[in-house]
């Protein structure tokens, strides 16, 4: 087999609670990315679409710095060239440089006979991340690969562990379109929280995973809270009180940022909820001067698909 075309999904992270640990993947958004075996050895960035300024050097490219980390261990006598086609806006809150990362070793590892498991292919793919975020988070890169919830339970060492996904679980993802770099969403948040914080944290992350594992969506709504970061990096994000009393009055279980925003997700039951959360979130930012997007999506079981070979 010479060449692979993949989907490598967006995804959410923190999941209100659950910041730096919980994640879950998308099926309406993804990027595309064609990895191909050559004779020459080495790994190559030979195309960018999509209209967005990023790197072809492989050592600042977090496909590139992902890909490396796997062809340096894996030390085949071939190579490979990587197109990346990007849909997910850098910047967005919804995982643009995790797909990246976690679609180039995905690939590879597929075209090298998949000698690595998930597991490794995600702490290949952190390397990746680290140079978008300044931070070797596995949040978004996890559910890329595992697909549905996935909660890293340790970094080092990585220990992701897959959390079972309702089936009538929908997230609705509004996006404004301004940038907000991850590494300055991060750089705002306190060192230390208070310690009657961490106790409602904790307690919404626990009842969120039992939540997820009984099928209990009014208990998702009532666990999908986050007291630690969200008070912080709301204030970077516009409109975003009402965006997410309006997903609340139109019936969703819960609302919160998408990784460090400025998307905004929530998750309902049911498509005919999610498509009216949509409704009720377009309304509100038509009267807006941001340009934005509205995604209804289920949540993605599988992680990132091959779509030819
Ligand atoms: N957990 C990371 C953060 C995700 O919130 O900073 C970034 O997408």
């Amino acid at each position: 087999m010479k060449e692979v075309k993949i989907f490598s999904p967006g995804t959410v992270a923190n999941v209100g609670c659950g910041f730096d640990v919980l994640g879950f993947c998308l099926d309406a958004i993804g990027d595309e990315m064609i990895i191909r075996k050559t004779p020459n050895k080495g790994v190559h960035i030979t195309k960018i679409e999509g209209g967005y300024d990023l790197p072809f050097n492989v050592n600042e490219n977090v496909a590139g710095v992902s890909a490396l980390a796997l062809y340096q261990d894996a030390q085949p006598d071939f190579g490979f060239e990587i197109e990346i086609y990007k849909n997910i806006k850098p910047g967005s809150g919804i995982g643009s440089s995790a797909a990246s990362a976690a679609g180039s070793v995905f690939g590879i590892n597929y075209l090298l006979g998949n000698p690595y498991a998930n597991q490794e292919l995600t702490t290949f793919a952190m390397k990746g991340e680290a140079i978008a975020s300044k931070s070797e988070h596995a949040d978004n890169i996890a559910p890329a690969l595992f697909g549905g919830f996935t909660l890293v339970k340790s970094n080092q060492p990585l220990e992701v562990l897959q959390i079972p996904t309702p089936k009538e679980l929908y997230a609705v993802i509004a996006h404004q379109k301004i940038e907000i770099k991850t590494s300055e969403a991060r750089s705002i948040l306190p060192k230390d929280i208070l310690l009657s914080d961490a106790i409602v944290q904790w307690s919404n992350l626990g009842s969120l995973i039992h939540a997820l594992h009984t099928n209990d969506y009014a208990l998702i709504g009532r666990s999908l809270k986050d007291v630690v970061v969200e008070p912080h990096r709301s204030k970077l994000i516009p409109n975003y009180k009402a965006l997410k009393n309006s997903a609340l009055d139109a019936n969703a279980l819960g609302t919160s940022i998408s990784g460090s925003g400025p998307s905004v997700f929530s998750l309902c039951k049911g498509e005919s909820v999610a498509l009216q959360v949509k409704n009720a979130q377009k309304q509100l930012l038509k009267s807006t001067q941001i340009p934005f997007e509205i995604y209804v999506s289920k949540i993605n079981t599988q992680g990132i698909r091959i779509l030819t070979q």
